[in-house]
């Protein structure tokens, strides 16, 4: 088979090296994908956002079946354009694909059909939010309804930050369109878990959980990112939680998707906080998280592209998915200085990786023979092993040996996690 692949991140790295442990599996076509992923994947550049340019290559280059990886596409209806011209994919539609690409349609999506989440008040007008806030207590929550690079959310501590952010993201457009419409949502506390999780629009079946690090700096401080680590299982999320997640969040989310028209086949990323009040969902996802798919994969013991196929196909059990037992963790390394400027073009020397050690490359360009680092976060440094704290060690240990300049990695992924363990 030819598999395409639209992204080019950590997370479509992590996707291809599953797939390619498929027999079946001949070519790998990956849209944009990067220096690194060229590896393991043929790369060409059309961006994951060009849909009509994903589509015109599809049709060019024999593709068997199309993993649709990043929002973007998904949101733009790349699954339904790929489609229409007979290839299979994986990921969800367009009118499904609006569980991550609307929050305003999300949370009345759990408001209706009983899903736990924040309390909130959806907004098109910036000076009745501001009212709203006026009135209410602090921390507040301001999330843009659409797509933001994960940069939609500020939590505000005093009132005058939720003003700026409402002002920012309704009158300035720091975000576009997807600032037409806020939430102004209750500050929510507890420990996070990330759930993705496979549906056929029929069967939900989890994957193993797992623990992002959105700040950038140690002890969860400085800026969100685009996540500097993970590590999976999270400790937090104990049978019993997952079995309470089962039946109020996950089950019914799919159930209300299918009530709505909008049945969801794909990964479904379910975004929790386990608050003194029971499991909350703080965001949807419509595709795999990153950097949590660089944790989950790597533990999964069941063949990814036959999983993938079942959900197309809506034959998906949940014996196909199966997690080996112990845990893994994944280590950002970024450019110093990342979120905010950074420098890149320096060369990245990989070293040969062990079994259960993976380097899943999210920002870097060839040149000749040549690799040089070309992205905010430049790759995950990933072990596997039977303990959380040996896979933490692993991963720094790998971290370790890969050299860049400028290079910048927290030293504290994981950390919080081997705490609710002892
Ligand atoms: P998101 O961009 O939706 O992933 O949100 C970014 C981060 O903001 C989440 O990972 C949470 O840490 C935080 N967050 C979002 N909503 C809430 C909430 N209602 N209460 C507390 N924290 C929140
Ligand atoms: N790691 C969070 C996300 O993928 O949105």
């Amino acid at each position: 088979m030819n598999i395409l692949v639209v992204g080019g991140g950590g997370r479509e790295h992590a996707v291809i090296k599953s797939l390619k442990k498929n027999n079946s599996v001949e070519k790998i076509y990956a849209l944009p994908g990067n220096g690194g992923i060229a590896r393991d994947a043929e790369c060409y550049p059309v961006k994951a956002t060009d849909v009509a340019g994903i589509v015109e290559f599809a049709k060019t280059h024999a593709v068997d079946f199309a993993v649709v990886t990043p929002d973007d596409p998904l949101v733009l209806g790349c699954v339904d354009a790929l489609e229409e011209i007979g290839i299979p994919c994986f990921g969800p539609k367009k009118n499904a694909a609006i569980i991550e690409g609307s929050k305003v349609f999300s949370k009345d999506l759990m408001q209706k059909y009983g899903i736990p989440t924040a309390e909130s008040r959806a907004f098109t007008d910036a000076d009745e939010a501001i009212a709203y806030l006026k009135a209410g207590s602090f921390p507040a929550v301001v999330k843009a309804d659409g797509l933001a690079l994960g940069k939609g959310v500020v939590i505000a501590q005093t009132f005058e930050e939720a003003e700026t952010a409402v002002r920012e993201i309704m009158c300035d457009k720091v975000f576009g369109a997807s600032g037409n419409s806020i939430l102004v949502e209750e500050f929510l506390t507890g420990p996070e878990v990330s759930v993705l999780s496979f549906t056929d629009g029929k069967t939900v079946v989890p994957m193993i959980s797992s623990m992002d690090h959105k700040r950038a700096k140690d002890n969860d401080e400085g800026l969100n990112t685009g996540g500097m680590g993970t590590v999976a299982p999270n400790p937090f999320f104990t049978e019993a939680v997952a079995k309470e997640c089962m039946e109020k969040i996950f089950l019914p989310t799919v159930r209300a998707m299918n009530a709505e028209g909008r049945t969801f086949k794909g990964c479904l990323y379910f975004g929790l906080m386990l608050t003194p009040k029971g499991p909350k969902v703080i965001e949807y996802n419509c595709r795999f998280g990153d950097p949590e798919t660089q944790v989950v994969l790597p533990l999964l013991k069941s063949d990814l592209l036959e999983i993938m196929l079942a959900v197309n196909k809506g034959t998906l059990t949940p014996d196909m998915v199966r997690f080996r037992n112990g845990a893994a963790c994944c280590v950002v390394l970024a450019s110093e200085g990342y979120p905010k400027s950074y420098q890149t073009g320096y060369e990245l020397t990989l070293p040969e990786t062990e079994e259960n050690e993976h380097i899943f490359v999210a920002g870097a360009k060839k040149e000749g023979e040549k690799l040089l680092t070309a992205g905010g976060r430049v790759l995950g440094a990933v072990a596997a092993a039977d303990t959380l704290k040996q896979a933490v060690e692993g991963a720094y240990a790998l971290a370790e040996k890969i050299k860049f300049e400028n290079a910048y990695m927290r030293k504290d992924i994981g950390k919080r996690a081997l705490s609710a363990i002892r």
